[in-house]
């Protein structure tokens, strides 16, 4: 593999979990792989899992890694060409990317949506430049459109939780206070779309994603009938896609944060959600407390489905 950022750079899903199971049990057998090799971490946002989950990964195959947080202690980047720099950015990222590829073997790379262009963001503007200027492979760490290295995690806990087969596997928007992109949603629905689990998205009129990402998913806009035989909710925010309201948020009903009442619709489903998660907003106590929420799993998986990343990119190097 030489870089990841989507569900097709890893290939067979099987194999893909049947290799995240076996890194599981004994994470210290490839400390000979990252040898002398060098994990450069660059943050544009904010992070608590990717980034020490990524790490963590990076060190159990014996790499030595470096945490880049471009907003603290960086030069301020300009990331659009053409500028004339007599501003508040003295660096310009198409020097800046360069010169941080001279330094690893391997860039992970964190950059959210900005909301300031739909084109831009779903071009993937920033990734797209570091895969095509850092000489280096690039892992995303979360990107605009898409959250790999968290549906793959999200995938490894469904196949250990799963209790039948085909599980009925449910997406939720719930109501947040911030718009958030929908890189998480689109990436965990490109990754479902690529099972044999029946994949049920739900949410308000409006909150419609990108075509490309629901794929052949059932889209319900009634989330009571959705949950209805659900093995897993998987809840989420993100902003609206479709213009004009590209970034936006058009709906604030807080009868779509998931409670009790919305689990006990389900088949005694499990709780998922990516974290950080704003309590009472997304989910209640009871339900993220509860004995079916899978949360802390979900984000312990972060470690391994970064680790099988890693690896794989370390044995094409
Ligand atoms: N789920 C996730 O990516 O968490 P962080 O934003 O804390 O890295």
């Amino acid at each position: 593999m030489r870089n990841f950022t989507n569900v097709h750079d890893i290939g067979d899903l099987k194999a893909a979990v049947a290799e995240a199971l076996e890194v599981k049990k004994d994470r210290y057998a490839y400390t000979a792989l990252g040898r002398n090799k060098t994990m450069l971490m660059i943050f544009f946002n904010s992070s608590l899992r990717t980034r020490l989950s990524t790490q963590k990964a990076a060190m159990n195959l014996g790499m030595n890694t470096m945490v880049l947080d471009i907003n603290q202690g960086a030069w301020k980047l300009e990331t659009e060409r053409g500028v004339i720099m007599d501003g508040d950015k003295p660096e310009h990222l198409l020097e800046a990317i360069p010169v941080m590829g001279c330094y690893c073997d391997i860039i992970g790379v964190r950059s959210f949506a900005r909301f300031e262009s739909k084109e831009d963001d779903y071009s993937e503007k920033i990734l797209n430049q570091f895969i095509d200027y850092s000489g280096r492979p690039v892992v995303s760490m979360e990107a605009a459109t898409r959250h790999p290295l968290q549906s793959f995690a999200d995938l490894i806990t469904i196949e250990e939780h799963k209790e039948t087969p085909r599980p009925k596997v449910v997406m939720t928007w719930a109501p947040h206070p911030r718009s958030l992109p929908q890189a998480v949603p689109n990436s965990f629905a490109e990754w479902m779309n690529e099972t044999d689990y029946d994949f049920v998205i739900t949410h308000p009129e409006g909150y419609e994603l990108d075509p490309k990402f629901v794929g052949k998913a059932k889209v319900e806009y009634d989330q009571k009938k959705a949950l209805e035989g659900a093995d897993f909710v998987y809840a989420k925010n993100w902003a609206a896609y479709t213009d004009p309201n590209y970034g936006k948020i058009i709906n604030t009903d807080r009868s779509w944060t998931v409670g009790v009442e919305h689990m006990a619709l389900t088949n005694n489903a499990q709780f998922m959600h990516c974290l950080p998660v704003r309590r009472n907003m997304i989910v209640t106590d009871d339900v993220i407390e509860g004995p079916r929420s899978l949360v802390i799993p979900e984000a312990a998986n972060r470690e391994i489905s970064a680790q099988v990343v890693l690896k794989r990119i370390l044995e094409s190097l």
